[in-house]
């Protein structure tokens, strides 16, 4: 996310426009298979790995069936639950889009998925990033209203011309946040949840920083998009990073 490639050739203004079908049936053996590969493979790398509200998720929403999940079937599961939803989209789309579906507790999962000879490169987010790395979490109470919050901040932000401050909260936090839990350090992020390489990387690298979060270090640190990232920001805990962005209002963003 937080990347435009869908292109506004007429103006669109409602989130719903960038809706898709999700068109479950087009997806191929091979798409499956390769899902099935890629879902086999991350559980096994993220063992202990990842905060425990991660695998929760994945356990409630019976992520662990064969084959890429269909929308209906998750939403059926996960809008009871939290009422957050998932809906299909062709891309990325717009910041102040995605940041609209985030106050309606929307959440945007791409309607493709890689190619086997592509398993850890990725151009754009595709569903297993956005279904295997995201929507676990939105299982989780108090990360689901955490989530709808930095649609709020997002909007407001945006509103103010200062967009980038929430981009870079989400990205460290949401994205490609690191936690402490029981002492050790967890991945938080969907971005490092859901790619191998980064994953390993982001806890074992000894070329990389890890800097404590907080809201005000989140918001004047840069970050990447085309690689992995240079440094993480570590929370002390999954609970204090969804306290921290809870308390936080658009004025206080904008001051930070
Ligand atoms: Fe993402």
């Amino acid at each position: 996310m937080l990347q435009e490639t869908i292109t506004r050739d007429q103006p669109l203004q409602r989130w719903q426009d960038y809706v898709v079908p999700q068109c479950w049936e087009a997806f191929t053996d091979e798409d499956h298979a390769v899902w099935d590969l890629l879902f086999a493979r991350q559980v096994e790398l993220l063992g202990s790995r990842v905060v425990s509200a991660f695998f929760d998720g994945i356990d409630l929403l019976k992520l662990s069936h064969p084959g890429i999940p269909d929308v209906e079937g998750l939403n059926a599961i996960l809008e009871p639950r939290t009422g957050w939803r998932t809906v299909a989209v062709p891309g990325l789309v717009p910041d102040d889009i995605f940041f609209a579906m985030l106050t309606e507790r929307v959440f945007p999962v791409g309607n493709f998925i890689r190619k086997r000879e592509q398993l850890d490169y990725l151009e754009a987010p595709d569903c297993f990033h956005d279904m295997f790395g995201h929507i676990p979490m939105l299982a989780h109470h108090d990360f689901a209203e955490m989530v709808e919050h930095v649609g709020r901040l997002g909007t407001a932000a945006i509103a103010a011309d200062e967009g980038e401050r929430m981009a870079r909260i989400y990205w460290h936090s949401v994205e490609f946040g690191l936690a402490r839990e029981g002492g050790e350090l967890k991945i938080l992020g969907a971005g490092l949840a859901s790619s191998f390489g980064e994953a390993h990387f982001s806890l074992e690298s000894d070329e990389v920083e890890r800097l404590p979060f907080s809201v005000g270090r989140a918001v004047h640190t840069p970050y990447r998009h085309d690689a992995f990232q240079p440094r993480y920001l570590v929370s002390k805990s999954l609970e204090r990073t969804i306290a921290h962005v809870l308390a936080l209002t658009p004025e206080r963003l904008l001051a930070l």
